[in-house]
């Protein structure tokens, strides 16, 4: 824990609101310590406000509600709430579509005001520690595996869910979230590329990102969500994750359907600091990103890059697979106690999407 900042505890308490899940909600088991999460299917073909009906049916809205309210009162500082709150009035006019009908449409379900259902999504934001992997194998397979770690995993575990956004009863892209935050910090267009995205922490979270919010540059979670669904190939994710103003720094992990195709995509919110390429003909067959940039050493308080690469390294590119992958994800201290969930999957073998909620010991 001591290595996440204040924020990032603020923000894990408001994801403890959501957490009062339902009982009984997501989870099969799968094996002592991991298990498959709820699977969603969202048509893009239903209106934004009504999308989330059915998922949200799953869940129980007066414990999510309970929570909401306490946490955010006591947790959001309250000059966000000041500027935030009012903003719910004409959501549409700051927030994109389809990020404001969602949200509309999310909090009708779950018996909220918009406002905070806002402030939610933005919170959750202000931290993502993660492990993220791109690797290509000795065919030019690229695969793409990350862990996503989080305080208020016992919340958040319940609600981690995948989800299949449809377009005409196909499968346009897919990702994994927490129930009510519309953005993805993990996904997949078939046969075109993988994400994910990593926190790249840079202090002054909601002054700066509030601020540029209100300029209405993208949240770093809805620009993933943004790519997926209108790039049609790596190159033009690879632009628009690169070059999109955002409300705060974060490294993008990008893998295609292509050998050579893999980038760490390292972001201020103007624009890139620094592109890291897989370039398999000079021995760079895979690329490990954490949470620091990745020309400088990782801190020695929170070296999760070491250990993977050595990880890595005794694999060998001849034995990576999703499964070699995961196994590197599920070493400690890559996976920790804050790991909620892990997610394996490959642009060119898209039916292989795979994730897994994380119990550590
Ligand atoms: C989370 O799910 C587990 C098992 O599925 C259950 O035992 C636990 O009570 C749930 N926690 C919350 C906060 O709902
Ligand atoms: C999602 O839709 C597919 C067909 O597109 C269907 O086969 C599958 O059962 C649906 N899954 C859920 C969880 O509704
Ligand atoms: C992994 O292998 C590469 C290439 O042999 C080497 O440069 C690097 O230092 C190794 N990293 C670790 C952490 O073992
Ligand atoms: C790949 O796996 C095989 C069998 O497990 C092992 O013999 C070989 O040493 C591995 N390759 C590397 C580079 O570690």
């Amino acid at each position: 824990m001591g290595r996440l900042p204040a924020a990032a505890c603020l923000a894990g308490a408001l994801l403890l609101l959501l957490l009062l899940l339902l009982p009984g909600a997501p989870g099969v088991a799968a094996s002592p310590g991991s298990w498959v999460p709820l699977q969603c299917n969202i048509s893009l073909d239903v209106p934004p406000e009504r999308r989330w009906d059915a998922v949200a049916a799953r869940f129980d809205p007066a414990h999510l509600r309970a929570a909401l309210s306490r946490v955010i009162d006591s947790v959001v500082p309250k000059w966000v709430h000041a500027v935030i709150r009012p903003i719910a009035e004409e959501l549409e006019f700051y927030v994109a579509q389809p990020f404001a009908g969602e949200i509309r449409g999310l909090c009708r379900a779950v018996g909220v005001n918009a406002g905070d259902g806002l402030l939610l999504n933005l919170a959750y934001e202000s931290t993502a520690y993660c492990t993220s992997i791109i690797a290509q194998d000795s065919n030019g397979i690229i695969y793409h595996g990350r862990n996503l770690d989080y305080p208020f995993g016992d919340i958040l575990r319940n609600i981690t869910i995948d989800v299949d956004f449809l377009k005409n009863g196909k499968v346009l892209y897919k990702g994994t979230t927490f129930f009510g935050y519309v953005g993805l910090w993990t996904g997949q267009r078939p046969y075109k590329f993988t994400i994910s995205g990593d926190e790249r922490d840079s202090g002054k979270w909601w002054e700066n990102a509030i601020a540029a919010f209100l300029d209405r540059d993208s949240p770093v979670s809805w620009l993933v969500r943004r790519v997926l669904s209108e790039a049609d190939s790596y190159e033009t994710a690879t632009l628009m994750l690169a070059q999109t103003p955002l409300i705060a720094g974060v490294y993008y992990i990008i893998g295609g359907a292509n050998p050579n195709e893999g980038m760490v995509i390292t972001r201020n919110r103007k624009g890139p600091v620094d592109i890291w390429p897989l370039e398999p003909s000079y021995g760079g067959w895979y690329r490990v990103e954490t949470n620091y940039d990745h020309w400088k050493p990782a801190p020695p308080s929170d070296d999760r890059r070491t250990p993977a690469m050595k990880a890595m390294n005794a694999t060998g590119q001849e034995n990576i697979t999703l499964e070699s992958i995961y196994n590197v994800l599920s070493m400690y201290p890559v996976m920790n106690r804050d790991t909620i969930y892990t997610t394996v999957m490959s642009a060119a073998l898209p039916e292989k999407y795979m994730t897994r909620i994380r119990l550590p010991e």
